[in-house]
């Protein structure tokens, strides 16, 4: 179910192609725009029935996003760094939302995809998340194109949600229902995986907003670079703007890398470091800091320091 991901490439928009894919269940719904259709239910004044055109009549928004796999939820500290940078254009929530008019008891949102089958020991589960209500409301878009193409069937086909600041999880594809509730809903996909303690907490929490983190792109690792002055430079992202990259090579000191603003919308952020890399081996670092104030650790968590490995070739 989960692919080996494509590399990727040191680009601000990541290509479709290069996009990682996940999907938690066996049965990969070919959905059809002609005969999809998302339903709004639950603690609503007016239950909605959407059909696509439908969708395309109202407002249209777009926005450029770290599009960020959380990973193995039965590793939740395992770095995987599956990361791109995508452009997605769709509706907002919220205006699906003013069409069914939420109830003043409605706290949560479900969100439900078209996919079913097996997880974690569980048989016949559907791919079900939840957002606080006001949250989503605020942030989430329904998104039925990214970087201008349509959805792949892969990616979503033909809507998906999008909870720009928070991890890819909660993005669910093959959008087909929504439910307005005044609970929680107790599932795998929910309460039961995609959990963690944050560091200085003692309770779990569901795995929503983004961590502080970085990825070295350029040198590429395990690669071969001419010795001499060589650019290190890559991307950096958080829930909140990163404000400082830090690179290290070999044992030497951290030193700050010169760091792109963030902007209006939640994309990642260029650093680049310019560096003398004597001949032979090299172990090169990054780090970024928030402003919330969150470092990358050095180890131990998914967010750990980036490390790449490359070799400095002498002139011939
Ligand atoms: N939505 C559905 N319906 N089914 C899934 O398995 N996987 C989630 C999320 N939405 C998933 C889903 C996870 S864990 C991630 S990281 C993103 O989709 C991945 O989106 P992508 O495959 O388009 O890159």
């Amino acid at each position: 179910m989960f692919k080996t991901d494509p590399a990727t490439p040191d680009l601000f928009i990541t290509p479709v192609a290069d996009v990682f894919i996940r999907n938690h269940l066996e049965s990969h719904p070919r959905l059809d725009r002609a005969t999809w259709s998302l339903t709004v239910e639950g603690l609503v004044e007016r239950p909605v029935r959407l059909d696509f055109p439908a969708v395309l009549g109202l407002p249209q928004t777009r926005l450029t996003a770290v599009h960020e796999c959380f990973g193995n939820p039965l590793h939740p500290t395992v770095p995987t760094r599956a990361v791109t940078n995508v452009e997605w254009a769709g509706v907002p929530l919220s205006a699906v939302l003013e069409l069914a008019g939420p109830l003043p008891e409605a706290r949560h949102i479900w969100l439900e995809g078209a996919d079913t089958g097996d997880f974690g020991g569980e048989s016949g589960v559907s791919y079900l998340k939840d957002l606080p209500l006001d949250d989503a409301r605020s942030g989430v878009v329904l998104a039925h194109t990214m970087n201008g193409e349509p959805l792949h069937p892969d990616h979503g086909y033909p809507l998906r949600a999008v909870a720009p600041l928070m991890f890819g999880t909660n993005s669910v594809k093959w959008l087909t229902r929504i439910v307005l509730a005044a609970d929680r809903p107790d599932h795998i996909f929910t309460t039961r995986l995609y959990t963690r303690v944050l560091p200085g907490e003692s309770e779990a929490r569901p795995v929503r907003e983004k961590d502080v983190c970085s990825k070295l792109l350029s040198p590429g690792d395990g690669s071969a670079v001419p010795a001499g002055s060589r650019e290190l430079a890559g991307y950096a992202w958080s829930s909140t703007e990163v404000t400082s990259v830090e690179v290290a090579v070999d044992d030497e000191d951290w030193r700050p890398a010169a760091l792109d603003r963030r902007g209006p919308d939640p994309s990642w952020q260029r650093f680049r470091l310019r560096r003398d890399l004597a001949p032979g081996p090299h172990r090169i670092r990054c780090r970024a800091t928030d402003s919330a104030g969150r470092v990358q650790p050095l180890t131990g968590d998914r967010n750990a320091v980036h490390e790449i490995h490359v070799v400095a070739e002498p002139a011939a």
